[in-house]
């Protein structure tokens, strides 16, 4: 099985045996075994291309070297045990020479040294001898998906340059490039501007890149969080006052609509705004100017005003509870941000882009598997962008390795996405057409396992496998026909 640039599949269930065609044989993922026992090269092969990964075999340390000068090499399994390689010392040449290569070695069993040394010297990976024939095909898989996930956001990152997205937001699906157009004309002028959207889609955001894309990027650029705003205070804290305006105003101070002059002023959660204080602010917005409380006279503002809500607020006039002049006056250019759910195929990206930033370095040492980005991309988000960037943060602080797995994300995502809306045609990933076909095969079979498995052409212990996956089976669930258990040692 093969791990394509566009596709990887690890089940037998869609590709038996893939033939690597020219051309397409650099999209693969290839192993080169360095050991000079013949066993150990064969044991190797078998479980990697198990894993659906390719091989190349030498038995000593200058054919090996031969190779990787002929072809480009992912991953290399070195057997430490091989007098030419003289131990670690190949481990450090190797990460010299070829840093891109990822390095697992086999030690002997009790060589704990040899195999911390060669941690050390930046192996990723080591396995003892003798061979746990499973712990040695663990191992392969988890290296071969990290470097499959890793390529495919070099060739993302690759394909998209330095800015996957727009300014400070991520994302490249076609309902993001259309808020981005929606961005750069606004930004060019300094029209109000008007920001929907439900809770996290990244209102902010937009409001940010609105006014660092366009002409007073170097002004300040003053939030106003209209909820946050205790309503005794909205006034003075929006319009300023004058020494001695209410007891207590001990100095002069400067509002933050004045603050913002020559600059944006970004009204968040304006729905949540009092009815007496949109007349104040309407006011300000018709006249360009401000009374500070107290003051006897108004001071003139330049202001670029942005808002951002999260209600419907032609509703909210309709019902009287916010003023229609003042909606008409904010609502010059709206911008509508889709919910997450409406482009779920940026979700890979950004899911990546948090692991990355979150790492702080830029480099995230941990990747999502497969079937937790699938699991990422079925579920709905109803807490939008923010939810998917605390679900990221919370895998990276409980997983335990560096691949995250789906059992690392919150408890409300591991349920199996089998009772949700259906993908777009164009967002179905193989793993979800497996599922499909899975679940079609039982219902013809009216939930006939073995039946399935036969129509599908799969063996039994795959379906179950991946019935366990989809949760649709207990963790302990058998085959019903499994083969006899072993019988006790005698
Ligand atoms: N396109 C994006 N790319 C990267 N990060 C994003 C994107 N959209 C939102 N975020 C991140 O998600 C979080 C929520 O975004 P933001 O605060 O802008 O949303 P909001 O719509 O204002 O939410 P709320 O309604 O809760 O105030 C922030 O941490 C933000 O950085
Ligand atoms: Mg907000």
């Amino acid at each position: 099985m093969a791990f394509t640039r566009q596709s990887r599949t690890h089940d037998p269930i869609v590709a038996e045996s893939p033939v690597p065609t020219p051309g397409e044989s650099d999209s693969f993922l290839w192993l080169l075994v360095a050991s000079d026992e013949e066993a150990v090269r064969e044991l190797v092969r078998t479980e990697a291309t198990r894993v659906g990964v390719h091989v190349r075999a030498a038995p000593n340390a200058s054919q090996a070297l031969g190779l990787l000068d002929r072809q480009p090499i992912d991953l290399l399994v070195i057997d430490l045990a091989t007098p030419s390689f003289h131990g670690v010392e190949f481990v450090k040449r190797m990460r010299e020479e070829h840093p891109e290569i990822t390095i697992a070695v086999i030690t002997d069993f009790g060589h704990d040294d040899a195999a911390r040394e060669a941690l050390a010297a930046g192996a990723a990976e080591s396995v003892s001898r003798p061979f746990e024939e499973a712990d040695l095909r663990a191992k392969l898989d988890r290296l071969a998906r990290t470097l499959a996930l890793d390529r495919e956001n070099r060739v993302l990152r690759e394909q998209l340059g330095s800015r996957p997205g727009f300014g400070l937001m991520v994302g490249v699906s076609p309902r993001m490039q259309e808020v981005y157009r929606r961005i750069e004309k606004a930004a060019r002028s300094l029209s109000p501007v008007l920001i929907l959207g439900e809770t996290g889609t990244g209102k902010e955001l937009v409001a940010r890149s609105i006014h660092f894309h366009g002409p007073r990027k170097n002004a300040p650029f003053v939030p106003v969080d209209c909820t946050g705003l205790v309503s005794t205070l909205v006034e003075s804290e929006l319009f300023g006052y004058v020494k001695g305006a209410f007891t207590g105003a001990l100095q002069s101070k400067r509002g933050l609509i004045e603050a913002a002059s020559g600059g944006t002023l970004f009204l968040d959660e304006v729905g949540e705004l009092p009815m007496e204080m949109q007349a104040k602010l309407l006011r300000v917005l018709q006249e360009r100017e401000v009374r500070p409380v107290g003051a006897t006279t108004t001071a003139s503002v330049d202001l670029r005003v942005v808002a951002a809500t999260n209600r419907d607020l032609q509703r909210e006039v309709e019902r009287g509870s916010f003023r229609q002049d003042l909606f008409y006056r904010l609502n010059v250019v709206p911008i509508r941000l889709p919910p997450l759910r409406e482009r779920k195929s940026d979700i890979p990206l950004m899911a990546n882009h948090f692991l990355e930033r979150l790492a702080g370095d830029g480099r995230s040492a941990a990747v999502f598997s497969e079937d937790a980005i699938q699991r990422l991309v079925s579920y709905d988000w109803p807490g939008n962008v923010r939810e998917l960037e605390n679900a990221v943060a919370r895998a990276l602080a409980l997983n335990s390795g560096p691949l995250l797995h789906i059992g690392d994300l919150p408890t409300n995502l591991q349920a199996p996405a089998a009772a949700r809306l259906p993908l777009d045609e164009d967002q179905i990933t193989l793993a979800e057409l497996e599922r499909r076909a899975i679940f079609r095969a039982l219902r013809k079979t009216r939930g006939d396992k073995v039946a399935a498995a036969r129509l599908l052409g799969i063996g039994k212990t795959t379906l179950y496998r991946k019935l366990k996956e989809y949760g649709e089976l207990g963790a302990d669930a058998e085959p019903e026909h499994s083969l006899p258990a072993p019988s006790p040692a005698p």
